[in-house]
C-alpha cells in the first residue's frame, strides 16, 4: 500500500525526527503528523527547516483519547516512536514509563482499531534481556542462539525494557484479537544526530567538548550492537511498505563494540589520550551484551544497512555536537549534575 498521510509519534525525539527526515528525503509523496509531547527529550529544533506543507507538529500525549482520535481518524498509518526511553531514567522513576510506554500505546492502538489504520510499533532489543559475553560463549559466540531473533523469549530487565515488553505485547493481542494491521521492529542501539546528551555516546563527546572527563559505567565491558539512525530509519520504512501484517523484525547492522572500546575511540578521534575517562558507579541490573540478527529483515525484505562504518558514523556524529552546541550547550550542566546524584 502507499502512505499518503501517516501520523509519526515521537517525531521530534532523537530517532522520530530522523526517520521524519528520512520520509521527507525520501518519500515526497508522503506527508507527517508528528505527534509529541516535547518532554525533556523531545526538542522543536529537531524538525527545524523541514517544509510546512511536508510536516506538522502536534504538541500533545499519546495517552490523551481525544486528541488521538481526532488524528488517527485522518491517516493511513501510525509509526509510533513515542516513548520515554532512558533505562537510568527508569531506575530513578518508572511511573512516566507505565504512563507512555504502556497506557500511550493502547491509546493509540485502540484508535487505530477503530479507524482501522496500518499501525507500525518501534521497539527495542532490550525485551529480550541481555546475553552473555562472546569470550564467555563455547566458539566465541558464532553459533546458533547467540544474537536475539524474533524468536528469543521475552526477557526484559528494567522499567524502561519492561514497559517496552509489555507494548509489545499489547501490539501482539491487538493484532491476534482485532485483526489490526501491524508490524513490529525491535532495533538495537541507536547513534548519530540529535541524540539527547544523557545517551552514553553524545555524553561523552559534550563531556570533552566541555572539558569534563568522560565516564565509564563499571569496568565498560558491556556489549552494545550500534546502528546508526540513518539505517533505522530506511529498515523502519521497509518494514512498514514491505512487512508481512502481524509479524515482527529486528534491526541491526552488525556493529558490536564494548563501551571501553567506545570511549577509546571517541577520546582518539577527538585529539584525547585515550585512557583520559573515568570509571563510575555501574547502573543496577545493567545488561551486559545486545546482538541482533537481522537476517529476516534482509532476506525476506531486501534491506541492507548503509552506515557501516563505525569509525566514519562516530566522526560525523563529534563533528555534528562540536557545530551544534547551541542545541545542546543550556542542558549540559543540569544533566551532569542529575548523574552525579547517583555517582555517575
Ligand atoms: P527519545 O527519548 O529521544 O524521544 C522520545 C520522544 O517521545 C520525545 O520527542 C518525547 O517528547 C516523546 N514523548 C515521550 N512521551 C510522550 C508522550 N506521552 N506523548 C507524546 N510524545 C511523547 O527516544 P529515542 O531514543 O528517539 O527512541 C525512540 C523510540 O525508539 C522509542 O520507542 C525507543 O524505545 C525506540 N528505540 C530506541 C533505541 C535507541 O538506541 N535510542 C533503540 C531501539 C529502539
Ligand atoms: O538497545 C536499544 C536501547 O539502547 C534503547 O532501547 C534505549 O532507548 C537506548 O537508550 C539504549 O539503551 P542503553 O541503556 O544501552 O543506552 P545508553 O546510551 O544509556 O548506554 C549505553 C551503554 O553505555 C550501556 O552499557 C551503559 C553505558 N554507559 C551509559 C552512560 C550514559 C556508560 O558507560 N556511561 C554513561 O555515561
Amino acid at each position: 500500500m502507499k502512505f499518503k498521510k501517516i501520523i509519526v509519534t515521537g517525531g521530534a525525539g532523537f530517532i522520530g525526527s530522523n526517520f521524519v527526515h528520512y520520509v521527507v528525503n525520501n518519500h515526497p509523496e508522503v506527508h507527517v503528523t508528528v505527534l509529541d509531547k516535547l518532554t525533556y527529550a523531545g526538542n522543536r529544533a529537531n524538525l527545524a527547516g523541514l517544509p510546512e506543507n511536508r510536516v506538522k507538529l502536534v504538541v500533545g500525549d499519546i495517552a490523551d483519547t481525544l486528541l488521538v482520535d481526532e488524528l488517527v481518524k485522518d491517516t493511513d498509518a501510525i509509526v509510533h516512536y513515542a516513548a520515554e526511553s532512558h533505562n537510568d531514567n527508569s531506575l530513578n522513576d518508572p511511573s512516566p514509563f507505565v504512563h507512555t510506554n504502556l497506557i500511550g500505546t493502547f491509546t493509540l492502538l485502540e484508535a487505530a482499531r477503530k479507524y482501522k489504520v496500518r499501525f507500525h510499533h518501534v521497539s527495542t532489543d532490550e525485551v529480550y534481556g541481555d546475553l552473555p559475553l562472546r569470550e564467555d560463549l563455547p566458539g566465541h559466540g558464532e553459533g546458533e542462539g547467540e544474537k536475539f531473533t524474533d524468536k528469543t523469549p521475552y526477557n526484559p530487565s528494567s522499567p524502561y525494557s519492561s514497559t517496552k515488553a509489555g507494548s509489545d505485547l499489547l501490539v501482539r493481542a491487538w493484532a491476534r484479537s482485532f485483526g489490526l494491521q501491524v508490524t513490529i521492529s525491535n532495533c538495537s542501539n541507536n547513534y548519530g544526530p540529535y541524540q539527547h546528551i544523557e545517551k552514553f555516546i553524545p555524553r561523552q563527546i559534550t563531556n570533552i567538548l566541555s572539558g569534563i572527563r568522560p565516564k565509564l559505567y563499571g569496568a565498560g565491558k558491556n556489549v552494545r550492537d550500534w546502528i546508526h539512525t540513518n539505517d533505522h530509519s530506511s529498515a523502519v520504512w521497509t518494514i512498514l511498505e514491505k512487512g508481512k501484517m502481524g509479524e515482527t523484525y529486528l534491526i541491526g547492522a552488525d556493529g558490536e563494540e564494548d563501551n571501553k572500546t567506545v570511549v577509546e575511540l571517541i577520546l582518539e578521534l577527538m585529539g584525547q589520550p585515550k585512557d583520559a575517562y573515568d570509571h563510575v558507579t555501574d547502573r543496577p541490573g545493567h545488561d551486559l551484551r545486545y546482538a541482533i540478527d537481522a537476517t529476516k529483515l534482509r532476506t525476506e525484505l531486501g534491506w541492507t544497512p548503509e552506515f557501516t562504518n563505525f569509525r566514519a558514523g562516530l566522526m560525523d556524529t563529534i563533528k555534528w555536537y562540536t557545530e551544534n552546541e547551541n542545541w545542546w550547550k543550556a542542558e549540559k550542566e543540569a544533566v551532569e549534575a542529575n548523574y552525579a546524584k547517583s555517582g555517575q
